[in-house]
């Protein structure tokens, strides 16, 4: 038995100006202009505040009819069930969607929409339906414009999505704060991190900047768009979800404030040296602490409105607390809800539960107990239980001890592109613990980026609706039968090809292989086996979970079936899809070829005449993979360098940015502390990072006899590019990337096919 008074949270009223719809047909009029006068929206009930207010938090209720003059009526008891109920039409009568890298092919359809015979209902079966991960706005959005937003937003507004983080812009009310107590310009902005590490420094995981200093510049613009995100949110009919004061301060506040409980941590995280990690951190009991959050949010909300009542914050993510006490715990997070409270009394405090999993010899259950249970009044809170298709927390802390929280899957950890995906225990365990818990109201993502395996995104979004898990098969093809929509007949090898995928590629079940799917391709090159490396994150990430064959088959199936309808070519979902498919075969080859070639080099067959023709087909592999690549801006460097250079007209601080985007998804830090870890496979960066890195390695070998090998001697060779390549500048190394579709990618597609097809099989 569910215990639905759980949620019946009372939330106050707020003077909202305008009670409208109004958002939900700029959407329509943005995706859909050709069909702007085709559909009617309709609200119902008291849930139709765009902020959740002064009523009871229930689940979202939709309807969907033809009207007698033709138009399709949608009914909702909200915003986002009204944006839920268009989405749920336009996918299953139109077959049509919104798309990641792709945009919005709501259009593509019929000119004169079909109409309903009979009318379509649904449900959620939780009020929540959460977004973002506070890492995602360096992995994939630091340098997004208001365009990649606008498409975000109506990406998750369309799937659901009602609770989105929102840290855009942060250090702008930060600044302010600060100033008011004393600090000066240079002592604020020496402590924030750079553009592309911004995530970490909210977190308190690392301070300062390497390569420049984060200028007002930056500060002012990025909280100039949040101004629009938080505004669109709130249109679209979601509650924001935004920072708040976490405790971590500059240095210098102990100049302004000299008597203030203030403590290092000792965590060190990820390596990085001092003066970059161990931020001081402000103690929540110290009353200062207080003061500073009323500033901090006072301060937000006169700028971005009475929005919201939910606040992020995380004090001790991957940092381990000053003191394991118990009444410690106890007094740090009682302290953080009443500094919230005291500033606005309906707070409720949101936490990543990445904590109890990340540092879980730390976090033992009686401390969790004691951190949690501070918080008097279950729902002041929200946890995120933040990996719960791998490594769940709930079950170990009885559901959170009472506290609301959230089934969030983690993908694509560090932005990495490869094919990845967990459809059972996103649908069958997902409800299991909603049939289990009845403190869960919500499930989400909370991804490091959005690379790719869209389909599971949006199946587990689609879950949120239905109590009973999702059929996969029937699932996967209603989602391919609007991915490749708009270009004639879809070919029945693109459902066979995606059905392979399903049960292989998507269908991961081993729990020691997380969603890291880096291939070593990206990573420093070695001769001691590095497949045997561990990872970042933890267990061997390179190891598939699936049969390379079983790809090679979906493979050979999506490219015949642009025998079949040589116009996929031109579908934007196609082009995409053969493109990362194809790049995830060469990936998985790349393997063998250097298995063969260290093999080799440690047996008795070693030679220059053995080596080369090995160590030529793996550079030769490089270059098909990055011209392939090279064929989108999806999978190209130039895009996200471009993109860091565009948030400035002043050439030294395009240069900065220019390292800070070279920098994160390669050494990632001054020192390659976190070297590779958000590695990605795109086109212009294998080109001139990764081969280069393996001629470096290759050249090493050829003249170095096994027996005088010597993995520092290489790694030292190696730094040296690394570096360089690190400044190469605006105008440096990176090539540009084409947009390639129709016949020009079918002859790149086409001639790897037959390059390497053949070896591979097909
Ligand atoms: C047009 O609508 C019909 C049903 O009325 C459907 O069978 C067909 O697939 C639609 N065409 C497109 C391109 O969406
Ligand atoms: C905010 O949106 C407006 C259009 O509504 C646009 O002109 C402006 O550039 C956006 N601001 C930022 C910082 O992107
Ligand atoms: C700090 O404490 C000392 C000793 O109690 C006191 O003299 C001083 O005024 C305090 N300073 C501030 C800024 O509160
Ligand atoms: C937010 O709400 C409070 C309390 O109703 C009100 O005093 C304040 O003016 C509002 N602020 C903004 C920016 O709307
Ligand atoms: C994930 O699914 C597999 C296969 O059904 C199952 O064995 C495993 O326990 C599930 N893991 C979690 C964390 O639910
Ligand atoms: C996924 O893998 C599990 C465990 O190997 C298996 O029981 C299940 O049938 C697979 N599901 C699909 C859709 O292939
Ligand atoms: C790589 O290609 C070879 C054929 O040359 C094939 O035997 C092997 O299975 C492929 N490996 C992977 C991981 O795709
Ligand atoms: C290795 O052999 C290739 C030709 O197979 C030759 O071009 C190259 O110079 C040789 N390298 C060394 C280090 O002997
Ligand atoms: C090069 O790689 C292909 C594909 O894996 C394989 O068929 C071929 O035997 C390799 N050649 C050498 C010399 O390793
Ligand atoms: C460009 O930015 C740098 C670093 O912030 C600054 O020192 C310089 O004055 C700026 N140049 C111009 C022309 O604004
Ligand atoms: C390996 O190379 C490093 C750096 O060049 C050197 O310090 C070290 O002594 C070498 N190790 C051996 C075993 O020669
Ligand atoms: C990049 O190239 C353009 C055009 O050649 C030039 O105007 C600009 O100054 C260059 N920028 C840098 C940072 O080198």
């Amino acid at each position: 038995m569910r215990l639905f008074g759980l949620w019946t949270w009372i939330w106050t009223t707020f003077v909202v100006s305008v009670l409208s719809q109004q958002g939900i047909l700029d959407l329509v009029a943005r995706r859909m202009p050709n069909h702007v006068n085709a559909f009617e929206f309709q609200l119902t009930g008291n849930e139709s505040l765009p902020i959740k207010s002064s009523s009871i938090l229930t689940n979202d209720k939709y309807g969907i009819s033809s009207t007698t003059n033709g138009k399709i009526l949608v009914e909702g008891n909200s915003l986002s069930a009204l944006a839920s109920g268009l989405h749920r039409y336009l996918t299953d009568v139109v077959h049509v969607d919104i798309w990641w890298f792709i945009g919005s092919q709501l259009d593509v359809g019929n000119s004169t929409l079909p109409l309903l015979a009979t009318p379509l209902n649904g449900s959620s079966i939780v009020p929540w339906r959460y977004h973002f991960n506070t890492v995602t706005f360096s992995y994939l959005a630091a340098f997004w414009t208001w365009d990649d937003w606008e498409l975000q937003l109506d990406w998750m507004a369309l799937h659901g999505i009602n609770l989105p983080l929102a840290w855009v812009g942060f250090e702008k009310t930060l600044v302010e704060v600060y100033r008011e107590i004393g600090l000066t310009d240079s002592e604020i902005l020496e402590y924030f991190s750079g553009p592309a590490f911004q995530s970490w420094n909210r977190f308190g995981n690392i301070q300062a900047s390497w390569g420049g200093t984060l200028p007002m510049e930056w500060i002012n613009n990025q909280f100039e768009l949040q101004k629009n995100i938080t505004k669109r949110m709130v249109d679209l009919g979601m509650t924001p979800v935004l920072p708040s004061f976490a405790g971590f301060v500059p240095e210098a506040i102990t100049r302004v404030l000299p008597n203030a409980t203030i403590v290092t941590f000792t965590s060190n995280w990820g390596s990085f040296p001092a003066p970059y990690t161990n931020p001081l951190f402000l103690e929540p009991t110290d009353p200062n602490f207080a003061i500073l959050q009323n500033s901090f949010i006072s301060k937000q909300t006169a700028a971005l409105g009475n929005i919201t009542h939910v606040y992020t914050l995380d004090q001790y993510n991957e940092n381990t607390p000053y003191s394991g006490d118990l009444d410690y715990l106890r007094n740090s997070s009682y302290s953080t809800l009443q500094s919230l409270k005291a500033v606005d009394p309906d707070a409720i405090w949101m936490m990543q539960g990445w904590l109890f999993f990340a540092l879980s010899s730390f976090w033992t259950d009686t401390r969790i107990e004691a951190y949690l249970g501070a918080v008097e009044v279950d729902t002041n809170m929200l946890i995120l239980d933040l990996i719960s298709e791998d490594a769940p927390q709930w079950q170990r802390t009885n559901g959170y001890y009472g506290k609301p929280w959230l089934w969030c899957q983690v993908q694509d950890f560090g932005g990495n592109n490869g094919l990845y995906g967990q459809i059972e225990n996103i649908t069958i365990n997902s409800m299991e613990a909603f049939a289990n818990s009845s403190s869960l109201v919500g499930f989400g993502h909370t991804p490091e980026s959005q690379e790719g395996n869209e389909v599971v995104y949006d199946l587990l979004l689609d879950q949120a609706w239905s109590a009973s898990p999702i059929d996969t098969k029937a699932y996967f093809a209603n989602w391919v039968s609007r991915r490749y929509s708009g270009n004639g007949v879809i070919p029945s090898e693109t459902y066979a090809a995606w059905d392979i995928l399903r049960s292989t590629v998507y269908n991961n079940t081993n729990a020691s292989i997380l969603a890291v799917t880096s291939s070593i391709l990206e990573k420093s090159p070695s001769a001691n086996n590095m497949l045997l490396l561990p990872d970042c994150t933890g267990p061997d990430s390179r190891d598939l979970a699936y049969s390379p064959a079983d790809l090679i088959s979906a493979w050979n199936l999506l490219f015949n079936a642009s025998k079949t309808n040589p116009a996929l070519w031109n579908n934007p979902g196609y082009a995409h899809d053969i493109t990362d498919v194809t790049r995830q075969v060469l990936a998985n080859n790349f393997t063998d070829i250097y298995l063969s070639f260290i093999s080799t080099y440690n047996s008795s067959a070693a030679s220059n005449a053995t080596l080369s023709p090995i160590a030529s087909n793996m550079t030769s592999l490089l270059t098909t993979l990055d011209n392939l690549l090279l064929s989108l801006p999806a999978f190209s460097l130039s895009t996200w360098l471009d993109a860091a250079h565009a948030w400035s007209t002043n050439t030294t601080l395009q240069a900065f940015y220019d390292y800070n985007a070279r920098n994160l998804i390669t050494l990632w830090g001054p020192d390659g502390e976190i070297t590779d870890y958000a590695s990605r496979q795109w086109g212009g960066l294998i080109g001139t990072y990764y081969k280069p890195r393996w001629q470096i390695f290759i050249d090493y070998v050829l003249v170095t006899p096994v027996a005088s090998y010597n993995d520092t001697e290489l790694k030292t060779k190696l730094r040296t590019f690394e570096d360089s390549w690190q400044v190469a500048g605006a105008n440096g190394t990176a090539v540009m990337s084409r947009i390639a579709e129709g016949e020009e990618l079918k002859g790149v597609i086409g001639a790897v096919v037959s390059n390497w097809g053949v070896a591979f099989g097909i």
